[in-house]
């Protein structure tokens, strides 16, 4: 760690000596500018080389919410093969969906001298905390999957946060239902009414999601009824049960089941063919995730649509981030967060990502 950040400031020093000479970077002065600048460059070369050396051998500690979650289990896999391939040691660590837990993980990792972290937190209500202890230790973090406030990154400047803007997600499913040819109004009474599966409602995404899928409709001019709104905490059997519920309760009247996530609508889907009723014809049904058993069942014709939560592109921008700031680099407020975009799935583009 030590090595690390020395050989990351040598290169600082170089990089800030170059554009100290900057008037003789564009116009030297003198040949001994044009000396300094080329000294100060290869210097920076040189370290900035030495920094990405010593960093791909160190240590990295990740911390997942937890494991048993079907969008997580892609993006630690993706994480994994990334890091390894990078030479990086790596240990993957299971929350088990219980912030005390992840604390104390985080804490161990920090005991073990890790050179940075990559963390999934439990809970975004934790985010102080979590921004406190990694600031306390100086370890550079990236957190990613569930955004803190931009206040809260703003009081560790080794901190970046690497996600999507989930309202996309959530206007995406709504624009799915929007291209439908009755624009999801199948029964033709003038609205759409629908039932949402949410996902853990603590969750910005399932919180964004829920509010934009619905609003794109009704940015459309497009009248809504809810019928119901439940939690079910992005899992695949939660998911079945309370549309399953829905269905022997609300019948016909559903005529959109929205889910915050792919994993829940699988869920959803076993019921929806349990009760006879037939995706795409009578009923429409939208997920987030892409996950590959989502993306066979848009190819099948048995789910409307789903929006693809780029796993791999995230976790590969997780790991460019941590490198830029094992490399020195530090964030300034407000520009804390990077975001991978999301994309809309449907039965015309769906074979371009499977
Ligand atoms: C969401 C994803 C869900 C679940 C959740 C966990 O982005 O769509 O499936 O993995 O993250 O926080």
């Amino acid at each position: 760690m030590k090595k690390l950040t020395a050989l990351a400031l040598a290169g600082c020093m170089a990089v800030s000596l170059a554009a100290c000479g900057g008037s003789a970077s564009t116009t030297p002065a003198s040949s001994e500018a044009a000396s300094t600048e080329s000294a100060a460059t290869s210097a920076a070369e040189s370290a900035a080389e030495s920094v990405t050396e010593a960093t791909q051998g160190g240590k990295v500690g990740v911390c997942i919410y937890k494991f048993d979650d079907a969008f997580m289990t892609t993006y630690r896999n993706a994480l994994q093969e990334i890091l390894e391939g990078k030479g990086y040691e790596v240990t993957i660590v299971d929350g088990n969906n219980d912030q005390a837990k992840q604390n104390e993980q985080i804490n161990t990792f920090i005991t073990q001298g890790v050179d940075a972290l990559i963390i999934n937190p439990v809970m975004t209500s934790a985010a102080d905390q979590i921004i406190s202890t990694v600031k306390g230790a100086d370890v550079p973090t990236v957190l990613i999957n569930r955004e803190p406030t931009a206040d809260q990154m703003s009081a560790y400047d080794k901190l970046v946060y690497v996600g999507c803007d989930a309202a996309q997600s959530g206007t995406f499913q709504g624009e799915l239902i929007l291209d439908t040819e009755n624009k999801g109004d199948i029964n033709g009474d003038g609205k759409v009414s629908y039932i949402m599966i949410q996902g853990d409602p603590e969750n910005i995404d399932a919180q964004l999601r829920t509010e934009y899928s619905v609003k794109a409709l009704t940015d459309a001019g497009v009248e809504v009824e809810q019928l119901d709104l439940q939690r079910g905490d992005w899992d695949r059997n939660k998911g079945q049960e309370i549309c399953q519920n829905d269905l022997a309760k609300y019948g016909d009247q559903i005529e959109v089941v929205f889910c915050n996530n792919d994993d829940m609508a699988i869920g959803a889907l076993q019921a929806i063919q349990a009760a006879g009723r037939t995706v795409n014809k009578d009923i429409y049904l939208v997920g987030v995730d892409a996950l590959d058993a989502a993306k066979n069942e848009v190819a099948n014709g048995n789910m409307t649509g789903t929006v693809l939560n780029d796993a791999k592109g995230q976790a590969t921008q997780a790991v460019a981030s941590m490198e830029e700031l094992l490399g020195g680099k530090t964030f300034e407020a407000g520009s804390q967060s990077v975001y991978v975009d999301y994309v809309k799935v449907t039965p015309d583009n769906v074979k371009d990502f499977q």
